[in-house]
């Protein structure tokens, strides 16, 4: 079974785009066949960090002239590091667009059946529907963070985001229960004193199977967190900060999965085409990163998880508004 490697970020510029590309490097040094795919809609640069000419076609143009009989597969280039492989991005749509629920189930779908071990998704940044659908693509997801209060505040409105996503399609449209949790979210969830499992409460009243659900989502529901750009032991506690305030607000569990330095050669190395963990394999940065990626090796794989369709544009917009609100 392939697993699939969703890498988010609440804030912009944290570097996703750097962990995704040396993590694939690592992964496939260590024998295992990667696919990197670069679904930053909009921003795509992914293949800069390989050192790879620009795409003539990617996923952008892909997504643009939709066609459900066509396979991702077509995409896919091959890279000069042996095992890894390329799904470019290019910009032919723009980032902001909210991409129709059927389109990320066949992206999801035809990835998921692809020959290979891993698949690492470079995802844009923010909350945008788009991003929370593909990182749902797996329950430990990573979320990469920097050392500033900005990028811990907006990676737990990532993770609240995500989370609130997946209770919400893993229930039937129309529902009631998707009214509840729209409510809840939207209006009772912070500064109430109130937390994730009240509303589990309130799901009981409803319907009891919905609320073992709910609980059941809950706690499968495990974002990985790495800090990127370290420099201190104080940057190291921010990690912990943000577990902290999941934990409370969320009652989720959340894995401190890895505390990056901050290494200069890392911005060099793109300027050079020449990605850090092939030219200095020894960088602190990339022996952290093989230590990831040895833990991910050893990870129990999980199925694409199945969800009820979104096709409600109008409610879709509603709850985006809620949501940004409160997110
Ligand atoms: N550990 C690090 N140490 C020093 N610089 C880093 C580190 N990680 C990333 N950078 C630098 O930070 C910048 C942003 O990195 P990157 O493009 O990987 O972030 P991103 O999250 O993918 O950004 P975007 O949201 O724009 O896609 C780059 O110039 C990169 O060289
Ligand atoms: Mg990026």
């Amino acid at each position: 079974m392939i697993k699939i490697i969703p890498v988010a970020s609440g804030k912009g510029g944290v570097g996703k785009s750097s962990i995704s590309s040396n993590l694939g490097i690592c992964l496939s040094k260590l024998g295992k066949t990667t696919v990197l795919v670069d679904l930053d809609l909009g921003g795509s640069n992914l293949h800069t960090f390989l050192g790879e000419r620009n795409p003539e076609r990617g996923l952008g143009s892909f997504i643009a002239q939709w066609d459900n009989n066509r396979s991702l597969e077509n995409l896919i280039r091959e890279t000069r590091v042996p095992r890894l492989f390329l799904i470019p991005g290019d910009s032919l749509i723009p980032g902001t667009a909210n991409l129709p629920f059927y389109i990320k189930k066949k992206i999801l779908n035809d990835l998921s059946q692809l020959v290979a071990d891993y698949v690492i998704l470079d995802l844009g940044s923010g909350t945008s529907f788009n991003v929370l659908d593909f990182f749902l693509a797996s329950q430990t997801g990573l979320v990469v963070i920097a050392p500033e209060t900005t990028s811990i505040l907006n990676a737990y409105s990532l993770i609240k985001g995500a989370l609130f996503r997946q209770l919400y399609l893993s229930f039937p449209g129309k529902s009631q229960e998707r009214q509840v949790l729209k409510d809840f979210f939207s209006h009772k969830l912070e500064g109430s004193g109130t937390n994730l499992k009240s509303i589990v409460k309130d799901m009981e009243g409803i319907n009891p199977a919905s609320a073992l659900k709910l609980h059941h989502i809950m706690s499968r529901f495990y974002p990985r967190v790495i800090l990127n750009q370290g420099r201190t032991d104080y940057d190291l506690k921010l990690g912990m900060k943000l577990r902290e305030i999941v934990t409370r607000n969320l009652q989720i569990d959340m894995e401190y999965f890895a505390y990056l330095p901050y290494d200069d050669r890392i911005r060099l190395s793109i300027l050079k085409r020449n990605p850090l963990s092939l030219s200095v394999p020894q960088a602190p940065f990339v022996e952290v990163l093989m230590q990831m990626a040895q833990k991910i090796i050893k990870m129990p794989k999980e199925p694409l998880q199945r969800y009820y369709e979104d096709e409600d544009i109008q409610e879709l917009q509603q709850i985006q508004s809620l949501l940004g609100q409160s997110l």
